[in-house]
């Protein structure tokens, strides 16, 4: 370990995740859903990267994560594992690819991983998809888990707004992670919860919890790389520490192309055969 980026090349796997846990070493993930962008993610160190259904929005513009297909998800993760060679992949398995029936589930998530070749997928939700969980683990697929704010529930919740405030909802989201764990998932992704809530849920498994606007006491963090790197610059919710204004770098390059195309300083003589 050089500093706190990691100079050991080995693929990072269930397991080490695991070691990681329990030798309290924070674990860190961030989306990623292209070629180029996964490469520099990987390379840079990265842990886990999430071929989040996020990309119906920040890639597709789409208003919500229901939208995007199997096969949109699939070529995405294609892409990014073209790119990665020491990070652990997940792939999320979008809306309606296995909410229906655990058969249908299990199809799903055994054409992610055959075409994909990641090393495992994101399922939403507890209690009501564990039979589909059984089922995929089953098969040998490592499942992640996402609790709290599950954004393929919006239009059941009406809102955006921080999950599980009220202790009804606070212990049916600790019992279902206990579900989760207990059926053999490798990790769990909690979102948009009280940070209390969180660091009880991580003190309580012993798979690694992974958050995202969950607070500190977890093990892990995971955000959007469009979102962080700031080049959505539309989405600015608390939780949200940005390390980049790549949207104000990316303008500025774009248009001193435009003013050299236009003014003809662009190409010069080195510029052309
Ligand atoms: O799709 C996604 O990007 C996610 C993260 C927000 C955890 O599920």
């Amino acid at each position: 370990m050089t500093g706190y980026i990691s100079d050991d090349k080995r693929k990072v796997t269930t397991h080490r995740l695991s070691q990681m846990k329990e030798r309290g070493e924070k674990i860190s993930m961030l989306t990623a859903y292209d070629y180029s962008m996964a490469k520099i993610v990987d390379e840079s160190g990265m842990d886990i990267i999430l071929v989040g259904d996020s990309a119906s929005n920040v890639m597709a513009g789409n208003t919500t994560t229901l939208p995007i297909t199997l096969d949109q998800m699939i070529y995405h993760a294609q892409s990014v594992i073209r790119a990665v060679n020491r990070a652990m992949v997940v792939v999320d398995m979008p809306f309606g690819s296995y909410q229906g029936n655990s058969k249908e589930g299990l199809a799903s998530a055994i054409r992610i991983m055959k075409e994909s070749q990641c090393d495992a997928v994101k399922l939403e939700g507890g209690e009501e998809i564990l039979e589909t969980i059984k089922r995929i683990l089953t098969a040998g697929i490592p499942i992640m888990g996402h609790l709290g704010l599950m954004p393929q529930s919006i239009n059941k919740y009406g809102t955006y707004a921080v999950r599980a405030k009220d202790n009804e909802e606070a212990e049916k989201l600790i019992k279902d992670a206990k579900l989760l764990e207990e059926a053999g998932c490798f990790a769990l992704v909690l979102e948009k919860i009280p940070a209390d809530l969180a660091e009880k849920v991580a003190q309580e498994l012993t798979i690694p919890v992974i958050g995202i606007g969950a607070g500190g006491g977890v093990d892990g963090q995971v955000l959007v790389i469009q979102d962080m790197l700031g080049i959505n610059k539309g989405f600015s919710p608390k939780f949200l520490r940005r390390y980049a204004d790549l949207h104000t770098i990316m303008t500025e390059g774009i248009q001193q192309y435009i003013k050299d195309v236009k003014s003809s300083d662009f190409p010069n003589e080195q510029e052309q055969y």
